[in-house]
């Protein structure tokens, strides 16, 4: 089977967040499955100069604008991507989404159209040689191509089935109603009503509206998003189509994420020489400016500093931790008050806490590397991979019981101790002195090195790979290529 992923970002070619490891890993897990994957994104500055291989697959004439060529090759890891080469809007200096202001491009509509309007072109044969069964869309960047797909259908050429992941329904791809003049969707026809949202226009919600199916990256997140609760409008919409909504949890990407061949670490080990991780913590305290005590559990962050991710918890429940001896390590980068109070309760606290504003690839795989634990608050999270890649490193995850948290780390209750199935802590709900309990737990257990220790091995021989995951996916698929309607 062939399928063609649409996204805007993918590791190791681009990445602001989860969703690049997903559309970097998922489709090497696939291929390895017996699925042809290929990853269909944006030319962003630099990147065609690294995948091999390069042989112009298609050229455009006027791309929403502009002369576009899709370039298509290998990444270092031999996954398959057509580069869309669109110097008019994606040759520019800054992030997939923002500009060096901070804000996003004015022209993000343009831009994640005119990939969606590739897509959908891809997916109907425009490419000598190889055509999909099946389109796999991730977020609102690509949700148009479900959009486009429908209104290309005929009953002589029908459109390949599509399955929409959605991984963060925070993001819904909101624009002025206006900009629809501009987006390829032919005046009258349904998709103008279908893409409207309380007075703007969602790319989300035409693909939520024209996928032929929709996942998201947990069970759990699957079913809060239906809720009023957790729906951020678009409740509705899901429950209507909650029988076409699967929720599967990602993996990870176990060759990128291994303490035992990380390069990036310090001393690798694994789940038998777990005492080499020591070395890795000595490192990092000493790295990070942080006393080099080798009893003070050292728990840690990494992540986008936003409002999802309930890191303004973490000031309120400082003073305690460091009051009964732990440290804490955060890196990242995101909202500008949020960075501030971190900075701030490090310069107050030196040598115990230590921030480090920015993204920094290597760096987080030291801070999972010598972390005793690392903490995890989100208010909302679909699915997670910090947490994964700290079960991986036996860097004990302490997470909210929210989304793909609550999936993936089980808590060590006395029970799931006493039965040697604990991986971590969860915490519930999301505020500040369910998170000091959860902590307090943690500094419990690690004053017990040898439980402590079960915990990290149990946590390790998780299997926390694609493989399951991929086999999932490919039940879905084989399910849509034989039954999905054609839209
Ligand atoms: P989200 O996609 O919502 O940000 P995930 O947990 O799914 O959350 O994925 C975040 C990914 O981004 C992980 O691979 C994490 O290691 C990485 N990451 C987040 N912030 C940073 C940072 N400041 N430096 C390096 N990597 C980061
Ligand atoms: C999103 C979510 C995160 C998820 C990632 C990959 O960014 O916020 O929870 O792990 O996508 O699916």
């Amino acid at each position: 089977m062939r399928v063609l992923f649409v996204t805007p970002e993918c590791y190791p070619l681009v990445k602001t967040g989860g969703l690049a490891d997903v559309a970097g890993a998922l489709p090497l897990a696939l291929a390895a499955a017996g699925i042809d994957a290929r990853v269909l994104l944006p030319a962003y500055p630099g990147l065609l100069s690294r995948i091999t291989g390069p042989v112009v697959a298609s050229t455009m004439p006027d791309l929403f604008g502009g002369k576009a060529r899709l370039i298509a090759g290998r990444t270092v890891d031999g996954l398959q991507v057509g580069l869309l080469d669109a110097p008019h809007l994606y040759a520019r200096d800054g992030g997939p989404y923002l500009g060096p202001d901070g804000l996003d491009w004015p022209d993000n509509d343009l831009r994640f159209a005119a990939l969606s309007w590739v897509g959908a072109q891809v997916a109907r044969g425009a490419i000598t040689g190889w055509a999909p069964d099946l389109v796999h869309l991730h977020d609102w960047q690509s949700a148009l191509t479900a959009a486009y797909l429908h209104i290309g259908s005929t009953p002589t050429s029908p459109s390949p089935p599509s399955l929409l992941t959605i991984h963060n329904l925070a993001f819904q791809g909101l624009f002025p109603v206006d900009r629809v003049a501009h987006l390829r969707l032919p005046p009258g026809l349904a998709p103008i009503g279908d893409l409207e949202y309380y007075g703007q226009i969602s790319f989300l919600k035409a693909g939520v509206r024209y996928a032929d199916h929709l996942s998201t990256v947990s069970p759990t997140y699957a079913r809060e998003i239906v809720t009023p609760e957790n729906g951020m409008g678009f409740d509705g919409l899901l429950r209507a189509r909650a029988g076409q909504l699967t929720g599967i949890v990602n993996g990870i990407d176990d060759s990128v994420w291994d303490p035992a061949t990380d390069p990036h670490v310090v001393a690798p080990y694994n789940a038998r020489k777990l005492g080499v991780k020591a070395v890795d913590k000595a490192a990092l305290q000493g790295e990070l400016g942080l006393e080099l005590r080798a009893d003070a559990p050292l728990f840690c962050v990494v992540s986008r500093l936003t409002a999802q991710k309930g890191l303004d918890l973490l000031p309120t429940v400082l003073a305690s931790m460091i009051a009964r001896g732990a440290q804490l390590a955060v890196l990242g980068a995101g909202d500008a008050h949020l960075e501030a109070a971190l900075l701030r309760a490090a310069a107050q606290h030196p040598g115990q806490v230590a921030v480090v504003v920015g993204y920094d690839e290597p760096l987080s795989h030291r801070f999972q590397a010598g972390a005793d634990a690392i903490v995890v608050p989100s208010r909302f999270e679909p699915c997670g991979l910090t947490q994964l890649y700290g079960l991986r490193y036996g860097t004990v995850p302490i997470v909210a019981r929210v989304g793909g948290l609550a999936d993936t780390v089980i808590d060590a209750n006395e029970a799931a101790l006493r039965d040697g199935v604990a991986t971590g802590f969860q915490f519930a709900p999301v505020d500040a002195s369910a998170l000091s309990v959860a902590i307090d737990r943690a500094i419990d257990l690690y004053a017990d090195q040898r439980a402590w220790q079960r915990l990290q091995r149990r946590a390790m021989t998780r299997d926390v790979g694609w493989s399951t995951a991929a086999a999932k996916y490919v039940d879905l698929y084989e399910r849509l290529v034989v039954t999905a309607p054609r839209s």
